[in-house]
């Protein structure tokens, strides 16, 4: 089975219970003596990755700076939507509540699903953030 065909792929963009993501490839220039832990990422062709966390960097910076398609218009001001990322169910209660601003963007998504955050609001805290997973969801 390669990384595009885990159960935990499909089980991340729908909502269902997951399993494995221990087959995450780290991405180019991932350096685990400079990361401030790490967390996966499935893309939209199904590719499962491992990207460090960086403290203070919002998870939207980590994602487009080390190449993904992801076009964060607004430049995290939680003001575009375009920043849209599934969380994993099961990490889901690691993050704050949504702000106004980002409630309001959700709500307007075509895509939304009840795990739906924008990855610009969510920022790298090691001891809160390590180890979980997002998929980006679908353009719109
Ligand atoms: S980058 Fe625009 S809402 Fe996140």
């Amino acid at each position: 089975m390669s990384a595009v065909e885990l159960s935990g792929s499909e089980d991340l963009a729908t909502g269902h219970a997951s399993s494995d993501f221990s087959h995450a490839v780290p991405v180019e220039g991932f350096d685990p003596t400079l990361a401030d832990g790490s967390f996966t990422l499935l893309d939209r062709e199904g590719g499962l990755h491992r990207l460090p966390g960086l403290a203070g960097y919002r998870m939207m910076e980590i994602i487009r700076d080390f190449g993904f398609d992801i076009p964060a218009i607004c430049g995290g001001a939680a003001a575009c939507g375009t920043c849209h990322v599934y969380v994993e169910p099961g990490d889901m209660a690691r993050l704050a509540e949504p702000s106004e601003e980002e409630s309001y963007q959700l709500d307007h998504l075509l895509t939304y699903q009840p795990q739906s955050r924008l990855s610009c609001q969510i920022i790298w805290d090691r001891a809160v953030h390590d180890g979980m997973h997002v998929a980006l969801a679908p353009k719109e």
